[in-house]
């Protein structure tokens, strides 16, 4: 019988899944496993195949303390918490989520936008402290978005999408940088290519960070790029902390340079820089932008099914390409 562990709970439509397809689920932990308790559970069950999260590091001592493992299907999108290199040595095969959560995190950036630029959170405190003593001519003054530029840095599912909704939304003017074309962005909402991220920065209202944590995306924004931005930009990013310097964005905003920030992921996740609590303008929430009931439940449907087709000998509509 295939043997399936699951490193922390995921939404019961993925454990039934599993179930009903006949694969014995040997292990389902109820909490954030260390590392050294994740080589402690893949030691004592041996699987066939692992369900890991975001948070979990899966890395060459992880993999090979279960000799068994054949497939490693994460709870998420990015895979930037697996060492691919290790995977493809050992001849294990990975799947992700992509897609179904492209809406979900789309629509949360948006709000995100929102809130930074209208001071939602900001006014919110303000209104419950008891402070609103009546209409001001000039309270809590916000910024518009129709006709100011949305800079999308990364144009893969979420960044296109993140750029329609602003685009038809709000009537924004968008640009992009990656490290291709979109053509479906030009033909949609006449976005702007800038091959050169250097060269995009300085036209940028409001940045919006959509790149997956790579070699080359860690650390892709620091103190001089941010600085690039026009003054009184806004930074927003639901992809990974580690593609930017906390400290650096910190202190550009600190600086006055920028209008607000709001994030969903922190470089020391579950860790932030305690300054972002005591500036007024940043918004923060806590890496949810994927978090929709409808949309977990399809992650978790899609974690079983990828394992499901992997043992009834089919490739697995997922797999991540090493
Ligand atoms: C969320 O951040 C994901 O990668 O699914």
């Amino acid at each position: 019988m295939v043997q399936v562990l699951i490193a922390r709970h995921i939404p019961e439509a993925g454990i039934e899944k599993l179930q009903n397809a006949g694969l014995e689920l040997v292990y389902i932990g109820d909490r954030q496993l260390s590392k050294k308790e994740l080589i402690e559970k893949l030691k004592e069950y041996n699987p066939d195949a692992l369900v890991c999260l975001l948070t979990d590091t899966i890395d060459k001592e992880v993999l090979s303390s279960a000799p068994n493992l054949k497939i490693c299907s994460t709870y998420s999108v990015g895979f930037g918490h697996i060492d691919l290199e290790a995977t493809k040595e050992l001849g294990i095969v990975v799947t992700h989520t992509p897609g179904v959560l492209t809406e979900t995190v789309a629509e949360h950036t948006a709000g995100l936008i929102c809130a930074a630029t209208q001071r939602i959170v900001e006014a919110d405190k303000f209104t419950r402290a008891g402070k609103y003593k009546g209409w001001e001519p000039e309270l809590l003054l916000g910024l518009d978005l129709k006709g100011k530029t949305l800079g999308v840095l990364g144009a893969g599912r979420i960044g296109t999408r993140v750029a329609e909704i602003m685009h038809h939304g709000f009537g924004m003017r968008i640009i992009y940088h990656d490290v291709a074309e979109n053509n479906y962005l030009h033909d949609t909402v006449d976005a702007d290519f800038y091959p050169e991220l250097e060269k995009m920065l300085p036209n940028v209202d409001v940045l919006t960070v959509h790149v997956p944590l790579m070699p080359s995306t860690k650390h892709l924004l620091d103190k001089n790029k941010l600085l690039m931005l026009k003054k009184g930009a806004v930074f927003v990013n639901t992809s990974r902390g580690k593609v930017v310097v906390e400290s650096d964005l910190v202190d550009v905003l600190e600086s006055g340079h920028l209008f607000a920030v709001a994030l969903d992921v922190y470089e020391f996740e579950p860790e932030i820089t305690k300054k972002l609590f005591e500036l007024p303008n940043t918004v923060l929430t806590p890496h949810i932008a994927s978090a929709s009931k409808e949309t977990r439940d399809k992650m978790a449907e899609m974690v079983a099914d990828n394992i499901i087709a992997f043992f009834n000998g089919e490739s697995p509509k997922n797999q991540v390409k090493l």
